[in-house]
């Protein structure tokens, strides 16, 4: 990535992208679902936000067993969500403003209603058999009983990775839920039609797409058609990981993609792969534009050091630990590559909650994050509510929670019966995806103005204080805060181009780091605590200093070599040399 800030510059390396997440956003027909035309009723609120990119999370055809990721029908939308010509006017909207489009592309599996499924399950003969992973009961056991499972692989939403069909005798491969067959890439026609696919979305105006965990579509297949058992790390079953995360043909598939998709319009579009177990290296290798795969991945490298055994293992976070991931992977893509930068998304819980202070200092731990993660290199997304500093969902039954993947873990730890009730519930508030999927709060009308029905998932009762009407009118809210930091990235090359460097990677509580261009140097600084903080920070502070942006309202208590950072303090500052 050229660091120069010239007309070289890919359009998205000042762009800063925000996730809808459709059925949580905006109803507009009273059913108690977000809807297309919901969202077109806010298309201003983005505007003043200052976007540029919208991710749209999927509102294709779907049975909706996990919220839309099984789709049914990759060319229509669901009823539920509206029409292809709602879909249309949105983008028109969002377009007329200046907002580009992504769709989100799910297609390491399908539903099981989708067609081609349908069509792959009814016989061993269907000229589609082979576009799912069918495979027999393991030599010498009895098909359908417990370990008779092809490999010993345990599905990522809990239980085992295969499900055994009897009309044909067969199991399918299913990584996420029983709903959510894997697609074959092996197979040639399979990934065309994907192709054609989305060569007829880029027709329709899309600009670009967030590719579905895009590293799991290639599995390790051996040459007699077999896959390999995986070690069994916790629990029940075998870590899929090693057969199916960044498998042996991933690279060559995306490189395929790009030749069939994307020929001639590539610099226009913006695509990001959710890449869950990549490294820095594979980062490199998928963001490296002179490969021609993607322009960034998001690595979940960082989200999960607040985790121990598995997903809903929760432990204390070490700054330390946090600082060394996000400077590995600044390090790691300086030269070639690119970040994708963020906290939350709608299967993260939501940050001021996570590394934050959801209560006294909501405002200034939301804001703080948001410096930091800000000012890094790269291109920093925004899911909804994060700019107003919403908290976690603190749901405190189990009848609450609405996502799969929460529902299959509450019945697999109680099968493993290790865990109580109670410590259940408390591994569910601190990570069930459902924290981030409480409706988006508008104002303090009934149910946040989200809905005028029954909303799909309870409201976060603190919407009558925490909600996007009241920040507006406040100058010194979560909301215009971002909005200030997203201006800041469209208008200053250091903030865009800057070469980053790591201070005080020791330090328990101080975040602190540098990013420089030609002459020019800001220093970025937050506290991650809610007690002062002194830092030494050598003579980066030497001389003449402007506050570039600072979430308290008095001045920074800064002298010559030093710094004394209040609770969750953030402050940016420029060296004028
Ligand atoms: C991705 C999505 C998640 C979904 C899963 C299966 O991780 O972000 O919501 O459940 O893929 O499609």
């Amino acid at each position: 990535m050229s660091s120069e800030p010239g007309v070289t510059a890919p359009w998205w390396t000042s762009a800063v992208v925000y996730q809808v997440y459709p059925r949580s956003f905006q109803d507009s027909n009273g059913d108690g679902v977000g809807d297309l035309r919901g969202i077109l009723r806010r298309v201003g609120y983005l505007a003043e936000l200052g976007v540029d990119v919208v991710w749209l999370s999927p509102v294709y055809r779907s049975p909706q067993d996990d919220n839309g990721y099984d789709v049914s029908d990759y060319q229509d939308i669901d009823p539920l969500f509206g029409t292809l010509e709602d879909l249309d006017l949105l983008m028109a909207a969002l377009h007329e403003r200046g907002i580009k489009v992504i769709m989100d592309l799910v297609v390491n599996h399908t539903s099981s209603e989708h067609p081609w499924f349908t069509e792959s399950r009814s016989s061993k003969l269907s000229p589609k058999r082979d576009w799912y992973w069918w495979r027999p009961a393991r030599d010498g056991m009895e098909p359908g009983t417990p370990g008779a499972e092809p490999t010993n692989w345990g599905s990522l939403f809990s239980g085992p990775a295969w499900e055994y069909d009897e009309a044909t005798g067969e199991y399918y491969l299913h990584l996420f839920g029983r709903g959510q067959p894997d697609l074959n890439w092996e197979n040639p026609a399979v990934r065309q039609a994907i192709y054609a696919m989305m060569r007829w979305w880029l027709d329709r105006g899309v600009d670009g797409f967030r590719m579905d965990v895009i590293n799991l579509i290639s599995k390790d297949v051996r040459a007699d058609g077999s896959l390999a058992d995986g070690p069994v790390i916790s629990g029940l079953y075998g870590d899929l990981a090693q057969g199916t995360i960044n498998g042996p043909r991933v690279h060559e598939f995306l490189r395929e993609m790009n030749r069939e998709v994307f020929a001639g319009s590539r610099d226009a579009v913006l695509l990001v792969g959710e890449t869950p177990g990549a490294t820095v290296e594979d980062g490199l290798l998928f963001s490296d534009r002179r490969r021609g795969e993607l322009d960034m991945v998001f690595t979940f490298e960082y989200v999960s050091l607040d985790r121990g055994l598995d997903k809903f293992d929760r432990k204390p976070l070490d700054l330390r630990e946090l600082k060394a991931t996000l400077g590995r992977w600044q390090a790691g893509l300086a030269k070639a590559g690119w970040n994708a930068l963020y906290w939350e998304n709608h299967d993260q819980p939501r940050i001021v909650s996570r590394f934050g202070d959801d209560g006294a200092y909501r405002v200034e731990s939301a804001t703080m994050l948001a410096t930091v993660l800000h000012l890094h290199r790269g291109t920093p997304y925004v899911y909804q509510g994060e700019e107003l500093g919403m908290t976690n969902a603190h749901f405190t039954a189990f009848d609450s929670y609405r996502d799969i993947e929460s529902q299959r873990h509450v019945a697999q730890a109680r099968e493993l019966g290790q865990l109580s009730d109670d410590q259940i519930l408390a591994s569910l508030a601190a990570f069930s995806r459902d924290n981030a999927r409480t409706p988006m709060q508008w104002d303090d009308s009934p149910d946040a103005g989200f809905t005028t029905g029954t909303p799909w998932i309870t409201v976060n009762p603190n919407y009558t204080s925490i909600n996007a009407d009241a920040q507006l009118g406040d100058p010194g809210s979560v909301f215009h805060y971002y909005r200030r930091l997203i201006a800041l990235r469209h208008t200053d090359p250091v903030v865009r181009f800057g070469e980053f460097t790591m201070l005080l990677p020791e330090h328990p509580h101080i975040y602190a780091f540098t990013r420089s261009l030609g002459e020019t140097r800001l220093l970025v600084l937050g506290n991650f605590s809610g007690d002062e903080q002194k830092a030494g920070i050598g003579r980066r502070l030497d001389g003449e200093t402007e506050v570039v942006i600072h979430n308290y309202p008095d001045p920074p208590l800064v002298a010559a070599g030093n710094v004394t950072l209040r609770p969750w303090e953030a402050l940016v500052l420029r060296q004028l040399d």
